[in-house]
C-alpha cells in the first residue's frame, strides 16, 4: 500500500482523513476552497507542506468544476479577484505554518502575470493557476527526496564512529508522506538513512496532545518496516542519556512549520524541549524543511504567530474500544483523561531558538551557523526569485 495523504487527478482531490488513522484509512473529497479550509482547520489534513498543497489544489478543483467554472467570468481581472479572495480565505485556516501563505503569495504572482498578458481571458488565468498548483505537488516530492539525502549525509558525517557507521535517531511529530506530498522531510532523512543501511534504529515521540507521533509516524515506520520504538514525549531526555549500541542517539531530526530569517524555528509543541535536552547531552539537532518553510520576511521567532487549539484536544482522547484483549475497530470512543473543569493551555507549536539548532537542511543542502554564530539563510535563495 502506498501512503498518500493527497490524491489528485485533474478535477478530483481527496485527502486521507488523518483523524481516523491509524485504525481506519478513509479518503474525504475536497471539492472547494471551503472544503479545504475545514479539512485543514479540523486537522483532517495537516503538516506544513501538505496543507499548502491541499489548499492550492482545492482551489484548482473549484475553478475547473463545471458548476463553478460556468459561473466564472470571462474577464481575466474578475477571475483574478476571485482567486485572490479564495487564497486570502484559505490562508486563515491555520496561522503558523508559512508554506500556505508562501504558496498563496506565489500563486497570486502567477495569476497576476497571466492576467497581464495581452488578450488574457478568465480561462487563460485559470489555466495558469491550475498548472502552478499542480506543479507544487510535483516539486514537493522531489524537494523532500533531496532533503532526505542531504540530511542523512550530514548526520553520518557528524556521527562518532568510523567505517560502516549506523546511527540511531529521534524524531518528533509527523513529517513523512502524511504531512507532505510524499517521501517526507525529517522522516525522509530517516528513510534515506534506512535505504542506505545506515540506520540502526529510529525513535519517535508520541507528540501530545494530537499524537502525530504515536498515531501517524509510528504507523508510517511500521508500514516502511523501519526498526523503530515509540516513546512518550517525557521520556526523551532519559533516552538521550543512554549509551547502548541501539539507544545512543546521533541526532534529533525534526520538521518545521516556519523558520525565521535568523533560524529560530516554529515546529510542533515539544520541539523546543527536545532541543534543550539535545544541547545538554551534546546530541546534534537538525531541522529538515523545504525552502518554502523558510520565511525571510519574519526576522525572528518573536514574530511568529503560534496557533492555539481547543482544550478538548488535551483533555479528550479518541480511539477504538479495547476490551482487555483486543481492539474493536468498529467501536470508536472518545474518553476524558483529565479532571472536568480544569483550565487548559494548548499551543500547537513552539519556537526553538537558533542557538539550539546545529543544522537546517533544505533541498539545496545543509546550512550551519557561520563563524559569527548566525545562520545565513538568505544564501539559500541566491540566484532564485523565490525569496
Ligand atoms: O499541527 P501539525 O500536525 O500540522 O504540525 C505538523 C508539524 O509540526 C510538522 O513537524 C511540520 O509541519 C513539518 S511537516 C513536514
Amino acid at each position: 500500500m502506498v501512503l498518500e495523504a493527497i490524491r489528485y487527478a485533474s478535477d478530483h482531490l481527496q485527502i486521507l482523513n488523518q483523524l481516523k488513522l491509524p485504525h481506519a484509512s478513509e479518503y474525504d473529497d475536497v471539492a472547494s476552497s471551503r472544503d479545504a479550509w475545514h479539512a485543514i482547520k479540523e486537522m483532517r489534513t495537516r503538516g506544513a507542506p501538505a496543507i499548502a498543497i491541499v489548499a492550492a489544489l482545492a482551489l484548482a478543483v473549484e475553478l475547473t468544476t463545471p458548476s463553478t467554472s460556468h459561473e466564472l467570468s470571462e474577464v481575466a481581472e474578475e477571475v483574478q479577484a476571485f482567486i485572490f479572495e479564495k487564497l486570502d480565505y484559505l490562508v486563515t485556516s491555520r496561522p503558523t505554518a508559512v508554506n500556505l501563505a508562501d504558496a498563496a503569495r506565489k500563486l497570486k504572482r502567477v495569476v497576476e502575470k497571466a492576467g497581464a498578458v495581452s488578450g488574457a481571458t478568465g480561462e487563460s488565468v485559470t489555466r495558469a493557476y491550475v498548472e502552478a498548483a499542480e506543479q507544487m505537488l510535483v516539486d514537493d516530492v522531489s524537494d523532500n527526496q533531496a532533503i532526505g539525502k542531504h540530511g542523512a549525509e550530514w548526520i553520518l558525517k557528524h556521527a562518532e564512529s568510523g567505517e560502516d557507521v549506523q546511527v540511531s535517531v529521534l524524531t518528533h511529530c509527523n513529517t513523512r508522506s502524511l504531512a507532505t506530498a510524499g517521501y517526507g522531510t525529517a522522516l525522509g532523512v530517516i528513510r534515506s538513512l534506512h535505504a542506505t543501511s545506515s540506520l540502526k534504529h529510529a525513535f519517535c515521540t508520541e507528540t501530545r496532545p494530537y499524537n502525530q507521533g504515536s498515531r501517524l509516524t509510528a504507523f508510517e515506520l511500521v508500514h516502511d518496516k523501519i526498526p523503530a520504538t515509540l516513546i512518550t514525549d517525557s521520556m526523551a531526555a532519559a533516552l538521550l542519556r543512554l549509551k547502548g549500541p541501539t539507544e545512543r542517539i546521533a541526532a534529533i531530526v525534526v520538521g518545521a512549520d516556519r523558520v525565521a530569517a535568523n533560524g529560530d524555528t516554529a515546529n510542533k509543541i515539544g520541539t523546543y524541549t527536545l532541543a534543550i535536552a539535545a544541547k545538554y547531552h551534546k546530541v546534534k539537532f537538525l531541522v529538515a524543511a523545504p525552502r518554502t518553510t523558510i520565511d525571510l520576511g519574519t526576522k525572528s521567532g518573536e514574530d511568529i504567530v503560534i496557533e492555539e487549539r481547543p482544550g478538548r484536544e488535551v483533555t479528550l482522547v479518541k480511539g477504538p474500544r479495547f476490551d482487555g484483549a483486543s481492539l474493536d475497530l468498529e467501536q470508536v470512543e472518545t474518553v476524558s483523561i483529565a479532571a472536568t473543569g480544569i483550565d487548559v493551555w494548548n499551543p500547537a507549536f513552539d519556537v526553538t531558538p537558533a542557538e539550539l539548532i546545529d543544522g537546517i537542511v533544505t533541498e539545496v543542502g545543509v546550512v550551519e551557523k557561520s563563524d559569527d554564530g548566525v545562520f545565513h539563510l538568505e544564501t539559500l535563495f541566491d540566484g532564485s526569485s523565490d525569496s
